[in-house]
């Protein structure tokens, strides 16, 4: 038996709902997978779950097409909750009725419990809900009964605990629904029987044991980059396999201030893995002399990456008696956007993408199962400091996509300096984690300033700092005045070079976070 063993499918109508939910099952200690609609019983049964969610999606299950489920699943003994789209579909498939009633409902609402049900034990009589429907279920299947409604939604909930078969028209795995945690730790437990065994500690006994399992005796090598992903990734794989493992930092010159020490410290000093520096400042600022176009800087900065990479690989013998193994830090969700489970997506930028066919490697990914808190969780229990931990997103071309218009030694230092004033001051705040992002910014301009008795003609330093789930879409942090005030004054008093600091308040869209 392996953890996945148990797992909790979710089927996919609607991939933001499905990814939700998937987090939701697992903070239950539940492993859970999200998979296609195009899902047969066969394949459901050949995984033997312990219970399978339908997601919500953004279809009416009236429209041509809208996607359906293989009938022959209801009939595994498998057993199912579905959420709104996927209750809506559950009742049409086994015979009831979904009408489109003209009024939806969206947002909070109130819902009754009319009949008791498994996943309501405990709930009072009346709750707030989140929902998000045009159409819903009017009249149950046969065999089952309704169990709770709201204003216009006469059946918001409907079972057969016979089949074990349940539909919610609101959404569980949103905070708003007052009661969701339990309902989904109600379906999870207690209908379903999963035990609670997807927990950090056996995260890592599983993967260790995967890794060990791939890898055998051979050595494996691993591009650190600084951030989390690569840094969880190398010492869980150092974990495994201990001195077969050699990771490489490059030092491009372009990482934040204390970041090329702090991954010496941590994986050298404190893990003892064999770790290569190679102090590349040099070579990436003459590569980038005289660039400004910001998609030729980070193909500059991708390529060089690579050949120094290369570089390393051959020196340590790589395919031939060297490393077989190459590490990837992929995580789950960018398994679920490749689409299919096979597809390895090597990230395109930095964590050596696109290496040369010539150096093949077989890839170890031990987090491709993980979701990105998981893997901090996996992380901070390895005994990965905080700082790694917790260090958020930076672009794999550093302070290069920073920097607007040329990258030199003398820009690359004020900028360093400046965005080790935000972020010191950001974290004294308190604020660092609830940022998505927050860093300073070096424009291609001068202003005119006054210091002293003196007019300075100096640049700029922009405070970006972002709130964002994903960085698909963000808003501008509201950052409090008094921090503003001491970021900006620490800048101007600190940094040689800087005379003016300006705050971006752009929200992405229309804005992007970096500005490149
Ligand atoms: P934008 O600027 O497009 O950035 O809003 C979205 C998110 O992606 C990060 N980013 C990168 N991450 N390699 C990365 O690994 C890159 O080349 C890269 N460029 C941007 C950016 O920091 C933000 O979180």
């Amino acid at each position: 038996m392996t953890l996945v063993d148990d797992a909790v499918l979710v089927v996919d109508f609607g991939a933001q709902y499905a990814r939700l939910i998937a987090r939701r099952v697992r903070e239950n200690h539940v492993y859970s997978e999200i998979v296609p609609a195009t899902i047969t019983a066969a394949e459901v049964a050949a995984r033997k779950p312990r219970g399978l969610i339908l997601s919500g999606g953004p279809k009416s299950v009236y429209e041509q097409p809208a996607p359906s489920l293989d009938p022959a699943i209801y009939d595994l003994g498998v057993p199912i909750l579905g959420i709104c789209y996927g209750a809506q579909l559950l009742a049409l498939q086994l015979g009831g009725t979904v009408t489109r009633t003209g009024r939806g409902e969206y947002g909070r609402t109130r819902l009754s419990t009319t009949a008791p049900s498994p996943l309501f034990a405990d709930w009072p009589a009346e709750s707030e809900v989140w929902m998000s429907h045009a159409d819903c279920v009017t009249e149950v299947p046969r065999g089952f009964v309704a169990t709770a409604s709201s204003a216009e939604a006469p059946v918001a909930a409907f079972h057969d605990p016979d089949r074990c078969l349940f539909g919610v028209q609101f959404h569980p795995e949103v905070v708003h629904t007052e009661r969701g945690a339990d309902l989904l730790e109600h379906f999870l437990h207690d209908v379903c029987g999963a035990p609670a065994g997807w927990t950090h500690v056996s995260i890592i006994e599983s993967q260790v044991a995967a890794v060990r399992a791939q890898v055998g005796g051979d050595r494996v090598l691993c591009a650190l980059s600084g951030g989390v992903d690569s840094a969880v990734a190398a010492a869980l794989v150092h974990k495994a396999v201990g001195d077969q493992l050699t990771c490489v930092f490059v030092d491009t010159g372009l990482m934040r201030a204390g970041e090329a020490e702090q991954v010496d410290e941590t994986f050298r000093r404190q893990f003892h893995i064999d770790l290569l520096t190679v102090k590349a400042a040099d070579r990436f600022f003459a590569a980038l002399a005289g660039v400004t176009d910001p998609e030729k800087k980070r193909k500059v900065v991708g390529a060089l990456f690579i050949r120094i990479f290369e570089e390393v690989a051959r020196d340590l013998g790589a395919g031939g008696e060297g490393p077989r193994f190459l590490v990837q830090g992929t995580l789950y969700p960018d398994v679920i956007e490749s689409g299919t489970s096979a597809a390895a997506n090597i990230k395109s930028h930095h964590n050596v993408g696109g290496l040369p066919d010539d150096l093949a490697f077989e890839l170890v990914e031990p987090l491709r199962l993980l979701f990105k808190d998981e893997v901090r969780a996996v992380g901070e229990e390895l005994g990965l400091p905080a700082e790694i931990v917790w260090r958020q997103p930076f672009p794999g071309p550093g302070l290069a996509v920073r920097i607007v218009g040329e990258v030199t030694p003398e820009r690359a230092e004020i900028l360093r300096a400046a965005d080790a004033v935000v972020v010191e001051e950001v974290r004294k705040a308190g604020l660092y984690r609830q940022l998505w992002q927050s860093f300073a910014v070096l424009p291609a301009v001068r202003t005119v300033g006054v210091m002293g008795d003196d007019r300075t003609y100096a640049y700029p330093v922009v405070i970006r700092a972002v709130t964002s789930d994903d960085a698909m879409t963000a808003d501008w942090a509201r950052l409090p005045y008094d921090l503003v005030e001491r970021i900006a004054s620490r800048i101007i008093n600190e940094v040689d070079g800087v005379n003016r600091v300006a705050l971006d308040v752009t929200s992405k869209p229309p804005g992007t976070i970096e500005w490149e």
